[in-house]
């Protein structure tokens, strides 16, 4: 199976969970709840990230530390994706940036590219996507292409607030090498491919009707 599925389970990332999906919070709180899941879950889709040994002099004495072999390229799919943004540079200050604009077509649920602004070259590269949905799947296939175009390195990792199975089956079926963190995997999409129970539309949740 191309796709690994790391549900994290967290009391923090519950209660923030259930706050977004809460139709009565503010915007302002909305994001700053799906950044503190952000946080806790890109801690959790970073744990295997290769470093290396180097010597570090404390104010007591020489001691061997840690660094990140080589930074990742975070890749936030635009809108909804800016908002895990923050927490993955706060945790990773000296990664890259790639952004990706994907909307989908409201009937047809296919997703349509606007923006394309990545590193020429990811060969070599560790991806980390920044998408808090994963509906049909759609956004994220198109972006994870993007990626292996350039020569990104598999398996690329995911971190979505919310997965629906439906999302998960098309990513394993279009045979993409992919690593998903995500808070929760809910119950289905509805006839408007919205995940249900879900948080309704994330992008306009944070920002705004688009
Ligand atoms: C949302 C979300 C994902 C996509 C998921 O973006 O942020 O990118 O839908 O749906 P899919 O799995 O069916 O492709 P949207 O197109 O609403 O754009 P926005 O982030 O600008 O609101
Ligand atoms: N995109 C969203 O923002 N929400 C959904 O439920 C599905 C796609």
């Amino acid at each position: 199976m191309p796709v690994q599925v790391h549900l994290v389970e967290h009391p923090l990332i519950a209660a923030a969970l259930t706050r977004i999906r809460d139709e009565t919070t503010p915007n302002t709180i909305f994001r700053q709840e799906l950044e503190r899941i952000g946080t806790l879950l890109i801690a959790e889709a970073t744990s295997a990230l290769a470093t290396t040994e180097v010597a570090v002099q404390t104010p007591v004495a020489l001691t061997t530390g840690h660094v990140l072999t080589s930074e990742p390229v975070i890749v936030p799919i635009l809108r909804a994706g800016l908002g895990f943004l923050q927490s993955a540079q706060t945790l990773m200050p000296g990664a890259d940036i790639g952004f990706v604009g994907i909307s989908r077509d409201e009937h047809t649920f296919e997703p349509k590219p606007y923006v394309n602004k990545l590193p020429e070259s990811l060969v070599g590269r560790t991806c980390i996507v920044l998408d808090p949905m994963l509906a049909t799947g759609g956004s994220l296939a198109l972006a994870c292409r993007l990626l292996i175009e350039r020569g990104a390195n598999t398996p690329i990792i995911v971190v979505c607030a919310l997965a629906a199975p439906e999302g998960i089956e098309a990513i394993d079926q279009a045979g993409l090498d992919t690593q998903i963190f995500t808070a929760s995997i809910d119950e289905r999409l509805n006839e408007n491919a919205y995940i249900v129970p879900g948080l309704g539309d994330a992008g306009d949740r944070q920002f705004g009707a688009a």
